[in-house]
């Protein structure tokens, strides 16, 4: 699909550029003239909106590291004191780039689920998604650092808990988990070395996102976009070219949601936050609760679903590799929901599963419903979500695509889009 090149330098100094770095042919080959289908709706906006949470939270991170002190007696003032109260617009800095954080797990949700909808990650774009899965590893890993930083307690206590799970290997060679948690830690607890460590990766962190973000944008322009039919663009009349039309439309969503992230940092800054991270670290008092953000409620629910901490330690791993594999496991070939009755229920039963696990996720372990008289343990809602979470992908995936059958698929994008009238051009 990427096609010959039209690019036509206009000027003297462009026609010297192109023959040395081809840098503007590249641009205009990949952004303005790209052949992109015509059909896709707003779900394939946030894309663009990624790029732009990537770069405002590199933006406003360099700045917030400028005024960071990384030491575990001067981090909770140098962020509760300093930046918030002192640096100029410190406290819009760090606002922005706290919340930022949520926005870029929404808008990657988003992302990683209407690719699941359209069946995105099946073949030719196995390597689009394997890549996004990548990325989105490297972003939990990312948050998870950032949010130690300010040296709250939930910073401290949430480091200790995840760092903690490494100790689960002593189950399978004794001592050998201790020793890596001693080894990660770089002290006997979490503490100054710790802290130091965890700035680093997370100053670190960001540019690995940003490199790997640009293969994943590579691999998307060897098949191009896939659509919300799913089906394969047959020739020129089911496309139109990026720019004017992909940057308009990108634009204008990406101008909704700025404003939602607006009125967050300005109206309900602490909205995401936990009250508990407004307190300096204490490693002698343990909050009540120790709850990571919110973007990471599901996996949190699943680790806490088994009492045997190895065990919920692997499913927890398993959780993310098996977003590996999910171009294997379906077995459809058909690819969009929109074609797949049966698998679409089960698609978005796996959506409500996944806010059902969060939710969970967000109480105390031991927590009871009261439904009616009726006690249920929330753990046993996080069981039956993990189960879930599991057989959609490993049991769900591979069985559904084989039995269902699937309503037929349009003639071309053209002539879904633009009906007889795709006919004619
Ligand atoms: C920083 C994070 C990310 C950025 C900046 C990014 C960027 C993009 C862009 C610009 C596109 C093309 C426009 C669009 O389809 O929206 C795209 C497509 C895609 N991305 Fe991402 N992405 C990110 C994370 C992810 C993650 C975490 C996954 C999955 C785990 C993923 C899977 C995909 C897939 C499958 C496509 C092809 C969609 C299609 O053609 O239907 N991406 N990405």
């Amino acid at each position: 699909m990427a096609g010959n090149s039209t690019y036509v330098p206009a000027t003297g100094f462009t026609r010297w550029l192109d023959k040395r770095l081809p840098i503007l042919r590249l641009t205009h080959d990949t952004v303005s003239t790209f052949p992109t289908p015509r059909n896709l709706n707003i779900w394939y906006t946030f894309g663009g909106i990624l790029t732009f949470c990537l770069g405002v939270q590199i933006v406003t991170g360099v700045v917030l590291a400028m005024h960071y002190v990384a030491s575990a007696d001067l981090a909770f003032n140098s962020v509760e004191g300093g930046i918030m109260r002192e640096v100029n617009y410190g406290w819009l800095i760090r606002i922005l780039h706290a919340n930022g954080a949520s926005m870029f797990f929404l808008a990657v949700y988003i992302h990683m689920f209407r690719g699941v909808y359209y069946g995105s990650y099946k073949e030719p774009r196995e390597m689009i998604w394997i890549l996004g899965v990548l990325i989105y590893l490297l972003m939990m890993a990312t948050a998870f650092f950032g949010y130690v930083l300010p040296w709250g307690q939930m910073s401290f206590w949430g480091a200790t808990v995840i760092t903690s799970l490494f100790s689960a290997l002593d189950q399978v060679i004794p001592h050998l988990g201790t020793a890596i948690t001693t080894w990660l830690w770089g002290d006997f607890a979490v503490g100054d070395a710790t802290l130091n460590r965890f700035f680093s990766l997370h100053y670190l962190l960001p540019f690995a996102i940003a490199a790997v973000v640009g293969l994943h944008i590579w691999a998307l322009h060897i098949p191009g976009n896939n659509n919300p039919l799913g089906i394969d663009v047959k020739g020129p009349q089911d496309t139109v070219p990026f720019h004017p039309y992909y940057t308009a439309k990108d634009a204008f969503y990406l101008a909704l949601f700025m404003i939602l992230f607006a009125a967050f940092v300005f109206y309900a800054p602490d909205f995401f936050g936990n009250p508990d991270n407004s307190i300096q670290a204490n490693p002698l008092v343990t909050p009540t609760d120790i709850v990571p953000e919110w973007y990471l409620l599901p996996y949190y629910a699943m680790l806490r679903s088994v009492p045997q901490k190895l065990i919920g330690v692997l499913v927890l791993l398993g959780s993310l590799v098996t977003l590996f594999l999910i171009p294997w496991l379906d077995s459809s070939k058909v690819r969009s929901c929109r074609f797949r009755p049966l698998m679409k229920q089960c698609f978005w039963v796996f959506a409500l599963d996944c806010v059902l696990l969060g939710y969970v996720g967000s109480q105390s372990a031991d927590a009871v419903l009261n439904l009616g008289g009726m006690q249920l343990p929330l753990v046993w809602l996080a069981r039956a979500g993990t189960a879930y979470y599991f057989a959609y992908f490993w049991v769900l995936m591979p069985l559904v695509g084989r039995i269902e059958r699937t309503k037929a698929l349009p003639e071309s994008i053209a002539k879904s889009v633009l009906g007889t009238a795709g006919e004619r051009i």
